[in-house]
């Protein structure tokens, strides 16, 4: 069983959770996390499993172990399944990141109606994630060694209360915005042992970000003062931050990571 007392020297988790690592901004959260030292990383994934087992080589290529678990968060039963696991396994967690999400624009999920998209992404990004952190929160608590300051991390969205048109900004909108409220209360509650903040990306050119071009590859340059889409590895280096002892006095905070929101963008719609 690891030493509860035992953290790396530079202050740098030992032991992490990232939820959602099968792919995208998770699988980067992990990759950046072994890179900068961590022992041992829990790897969740929902159907992908070649996924994780990817990230997981990755991970393992750099040093560290990874340990994978499969849960679908929109269940009871597999969210007790994937916090009793990651505490048995890994005995102390020092930064648990809720990054997992729906996909509602890409594959078979692109078809669907609004309501139905709506209610996966309030199922898994929503309430599947309160959830899951109050049960991550009730354990970190509970034991008798907390005595070290945790971190929790949850994923947002910069457009979440900036607005954004249409169906993907009316459904992404409310769910993230919901998130990013749920994380800046829960902060509140559960200081000073735990610190909980929220990275929200801008335009990461994951699996949707991929296959677009024309007029939303120029809207995704053009709305960051940077001039680029930004990368999952953009999004982890801040996730990672706000995982280690550098960001100890920091808890309750948003930090967006979308190349600075340009304010002279202009729609070519005129919208
Ligand atoms: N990409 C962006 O531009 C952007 C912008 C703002 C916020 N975000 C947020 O960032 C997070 C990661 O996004 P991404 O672009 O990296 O997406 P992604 O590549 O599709 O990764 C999503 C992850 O969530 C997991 N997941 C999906 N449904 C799940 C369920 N029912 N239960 C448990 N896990 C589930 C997936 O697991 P499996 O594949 O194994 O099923 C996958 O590992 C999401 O919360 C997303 O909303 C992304």
């Amino acid at each position: 069983m690891p030493d509860p007392s035992k953290n790396s020297q530079d202050g740098f988790p030992d032991n992490s959770v990232i939820t959602g690592a099968s792919s995208g901004i998770g699988r980067a959260i992990a990759i950046e996390m072994a890179r900068r030292g961590a022992k041992r990383l829990l790897i969740h994934y929902c159907s992908n499993q070649t996924g994780a087992e990817q990230t997981a080589a990755a991970v393992k290529n750099l040093g560290a172990e990874a340990l994978l678990c499969q849960a679908d968060l929109s269940t009871s039963d597999d969210r007790k399944h994937l916090v009793e696991t990651a505490f048995s396994e890994l005995f102390t967690i020092d930064a648990w990141v809720n990054n997992a999400g729906v996909d509602v624009l890409t594959g078979d999920a692109a078809s669907f109606g609004f309501e139905e998209k709506l209610q996966r992404l309030v199922a898994v990004d929503l309430l599947g994630t309160i959830s899951l952190s109050r049960l991550v929160v009730d354990h970190w608590l509970s034991q008798a060694d907390c005595k070290a300051m945790s971190s929790m991390i949850f994923i947002g969205w910069d457009q979440a209360t900036r607005g954004m048109e249409g169906e993907a900004g009316e459904m992404f909108g409310p769910v993230k915005a919901a998130v990013m409220a749920y994380a800046k209360n829960l902060a509140q509650s559960v200081a000073p042992k735990i610190r909980v903040n929220t990275v929200a990306p801008g335009w990461i050119r994951t699996a949707w970000g991929s296959e677009v071009g024309g007029y939303w590859d120029r809207r995704a340059k053009q709305q960051s003062l940077m001039g680029r889409w930004g990368t999952p590895e953009d999004v982890a280096k801040a996730v990672v931050f706000l995982s280690s002892r550098e960001s100890s006095f920091v808890t309750g905070q948003v930090i967006e990571v979308n190349g600075g929101w340009n304010r002279r963008y202009e729609r070519e719609d005129g919208g």
